[in-house]
Formats: structure tokens, sequence, C-alpha cells
């Protein structure tokens, strides 16, 4: 079995960050669904499997100012880190597992995850990741997860997913989860191919 610690490390030291399937040159959704959120330019905002995604850098444009990005890939939060230069010390980066990681509890406003809960294909790795989440969002918290919808793509990054409906994501993590919203997005891979997300936002009662 593949350790996803060395796979990831691996995929962030053999390609560019614009070149990897899920680049984005701007989070446009993921930023939108935060600032709806209402959370204020004071939350405390964790980007779970944040990569060397640029959602860190415009949420710090916009002017949030307490963030987190977690990866299991070094390599990826270095990338994010020098691409950020001085700003990057505005910026807490934990590298860790998140179905392992020590996280502080009723920490964060808002949870955010774009393309990470559709890798835990164990049940038991889905039901730490929603521990976590219980854990860690302060109750009346927002969590924002997206995932490979059910016309997206069976594997990613030579790794098999998971795809979900709003529904089905919502299941997974049950009722101390309030669905307020979810929307489907086309995502334009680097190379020209499309990829079917679906974007939940719930409320952690
Ligand atoms: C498809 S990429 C998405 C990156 C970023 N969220 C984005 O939208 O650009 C998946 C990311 O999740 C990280 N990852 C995979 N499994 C993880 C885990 N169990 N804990 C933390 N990070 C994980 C990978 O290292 C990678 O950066």
């Amino acid at each position: 079995m593949v350790d996803p610690q060395q796979h990831w490390e691996s995929i962030y030291r053999s390609k560019a960050t614009d070149e990897v399937s899920w680049f984005q040159p701007h989070a446009g959704s993921s930023l939108r669904l935060i600032h709806d959120t209402d959370a204020g330019l004071d939350a405390r905002i964790i980007d779970v499997g944040g990569g060397a995604s640029v959602l860190v850098d415009n949420l710090l444009d916009a002017g949030y100012r307490h963030l987190t990005v977690l990866d299991l890939s070094e390599s990826a939060l270095a990338e994010a880190r020098k691409r950020l230069g001085t700003r990057a010390s505005q910026v807490s980066w934990l590298a860790s597992d998140i179905t392992q990681a020590s996280l502080p509890a009723n920490a964060y406003d808002v949870w955010h995850d774009r393309a990470v809960f559709h890798f835990l294909i164990d049940p038991a790795d889905r039901a730490r990741y929603v521990q976590q989440v219980l854990h860690a969002v302060k109750p009346g918290g927002h969590v924002i997860v997206a995932t490979f919808g059910p016309g997206g793509p069976l594997r990613c990054s030579g790794l098999n997913v998971v795809r979900y409906a709003p529904d089905t994501l919502h299941a997974e993590f049950g009722p101390p989860f309030r669905l307020l919203r979810h929307e489907t997005e086309v995502h334009q891979t680097p190379t020209g191919k499309e990829q079917e997300f679906v974007y939940c936002y719930c409320v952690r009662t």
C-alpha cells in the first residue's frame, strides 16, 4: 500500500504547482463561500490539505488575519511559503495528516477543505476526520468541504477517490452539521479537462 505522505511528497517534488490537475490561479468559489459565512476578517480559518493552493494568498489579500494551512506534504507548504515571501510569517503552517493531527479544541471559526476528504476511502479515516472537525471547530462555526461530484473523476493523482452528491457528503458528517448550502463547479484542469466538484457549506451546531 502507498504511504500517503510519501505519495504526496513525490507529487509536489516532481510537478510544478501550476501543473497539478487541481491547480486554480484564483480560489474564487472557496473565497466567496468563506466571505459569505459572515465570519469576518478576525475569523480563525483552517485550510485542511491546503497544499500549495493560492487560497491563503487570496484570504490574506482580502484582509483575513488568522490563517492556518495544514497539509501532509512539507514540500507543498514550503512552496506556498516561498510564494508568499514575508507574508508567510502571518500564517500558521501545520505539516500533518488530518486524521491524526493534534489540533486545538474549539479553535476555528471556519474549516475549509477542497479535494482532500474525497481521498479518505477507508470509513475509519472519514470518521476520524469528522471527529477532528467536531473537536477543532467552534460550535456555530462554518465547515466548507469540496469533493469530486457524482460526475467527477474516479481517481486523482493516481489515487482512488470517493465521489459525493451534496446529501451523501452531508451524511458523512451527520446531524451535528446543518447543511446550509451546496453548489457544483466544473473545474478546468491545466490540461483543459473538466472535473465536477461539489461544495457543501455546513454549520457545526
Ligand atoms: C488534490 S490536492 C488539493 C490541494 C488544495 N486543497 C487545492 O485545492 O489546491 C490534495 C491535498 O491534500 C493533501 N492531503 C492528502 N491527504 C491528506 C491527509 N490525510 N491529511 C492532510 N493533507 C492531505 C495533499 O498533500 C494535497 O496537498
